[in-house]
């Protein structure tokens, strides 16, 4: 009994509170506990990781370092020592850490343990090149808008004139040309719109992402009929976020239309590896992604991949940018217009693109405590 009042620390609390992710593995290197941000990290719950083997999260295939050693010498030795920007695996992802090794003894009684304290250091490399891009981005599209809104103004003019002239006229053989002068114009005028992109504002509401989502399978699954295998991939326990619903559903389809077209414009690559279209929807939360400049614990990622050919190599790099096609009759405004609603969400797109995967990332933001970098 304590004479006088005494405060005590709930160690196990303590350590579940550290935003520094912490392993404990046995002498033959199995998993003897980790701590919440660990949990986190890997995406496991401490009874499915327990008693299994450290090596499978911390070792890759392919990689030059022998962890296996390293950890028994450490073991043995009791020599502590760091590794930086090792590559782990979390979730099919390659994930950038530091972690340091050392070894502990709880008692002397006990066996010795190794204590491992990772720090994840990805993403905010891997997206800073994507926020590059939103910058010279913004500025491509005030100029796109400005060129839209001198092409539109005219075409009122054009169009009106061009009825007089069909009524004054009226003979029905001049009808075909002024139909075309009409058309064109009408035309041009739909693509100056597109190009000005939405005028209303934003209407942010409560959304959960699997709602447009779904509204865009749906729609997809209408429009390819089969042709296409539609699998769905989601993580039901994702939260909800503010966000414009209809922008939401735009987004998704513009990116969907894109994979679809070149999916069936690409019949022959699929022949030729003998395997079949798919489009995955897929999503999930992301640790530590810093988007402009902001460091968020854990964002959504919505992931639309297809198995198409890949994003034609000498335009990968501006996808994003307007005008920028690949298309012989596309007008290149689908992702960048897309790229600036989720900007509007404090989000980001990014898109990895290789022949046989094409993987869109939207990247947004849920939680309102930003931690600033
Ligand atoms: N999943 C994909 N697979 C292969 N190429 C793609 C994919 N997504 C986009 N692209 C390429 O990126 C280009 C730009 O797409 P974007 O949606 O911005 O314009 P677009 O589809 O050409 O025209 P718009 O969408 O305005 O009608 C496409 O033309 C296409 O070449
Ligand atoms: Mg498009």
């Amino acid at each position: 009994m304590h004479t006088h009042a005494q405060r005590t620390i709930d160690y196990q609390l303590l350590v579940d509170h550290l935003s520094t992710s912490i392993l404990l593995v046995d002498t033959d290197l199995n998993i003897f506990y980790l701590n919440s941000a660990c949990e986190a990290l890997f995406d496991i719950s401490s009874l499915r990781a327990a008693n299994t083997p450290v090596l499978h999260l911390l070792e890759i295939p392919d990689d030059d370092f022998d962890t296996q050693k390293a950890l028994r010498n450490t073991l043995e030795k009791g020599q502590a020592y760091t590794r930086r920007e090792a590559v782990i695996r979390v979730n099919f992802q390659n994930l950038h850490v530091d972690y340091t090794v050392t070894q502990m003894q709880l008692d002397k009684t006990q066996p010795v343990f190794l204590l491992i304290e990772l720090n994840p250091i990805e993403r905010m490399l891997k997206i800073a090149k994507e926020e590059n891009l939103i910058q010279q981005h913004q500025v491509t599209r005030q100029l796109i808008r400005g060129v839209a809104h001198e092409i539109k103004n005219p075409l009122g003019g054009i169009r009106g004139a061009t009825q007089l002239l069909a009524r004054s006229l009226n003979d029905p053989k001049y009808n075909e040309f002024t139909d075309i002068i009409i058309n064109e114009v009408d035309r041009l005028r739909l693509l100056a719109d597109t190009m000005l992109g939405s005028r209303q504002l934003p209407s942010y509401v409560d959304v959960n992402v699997h709602e447009p989502l779904e509204r865009v399978y749906s729609l997809v699954s209408n429009q390819t009929k089969k042709k296409v295998k539609l699998t769905r991939d989601y993580d039901l326990s994702l939260p909800s976020i503010q966000a414009d619903r209809d922008q939401l559903i735009q987004v998704m389809l513009n990116i969907s239309v894109n994979a679809v077209q070149a999916i069936l414009e690409n019949k022959a690559f699929y022949r030729e590896r003998e395997n079949h279209p798919e489009l995955i929807f897929r999503t999930r939360i992301q640790r530590l992604v810093t988007i402009n400049n902001i460091l968020h614990r854990s964002v959504i990622r919505i992931d639309i991949e297809d198995n198409g050919p890949g994003i034609p190599a000498d335009i990968l790099e501006a996808v994003f940018y307007p005008l920028v096609t690949g298309r012989a009759n596309g007008t290149g405004l689908g992702l960048s217009i897309a790229q600036n609603i989720i900007h509007q969400h404090n989000g980001v797109i990014a898109c990895q693109s290789i022949a046989g995967k094409t993987t869109f990332s939207l990247y947004l933001p849920w939680e309102s405590q930003h931690v600033a970098k």
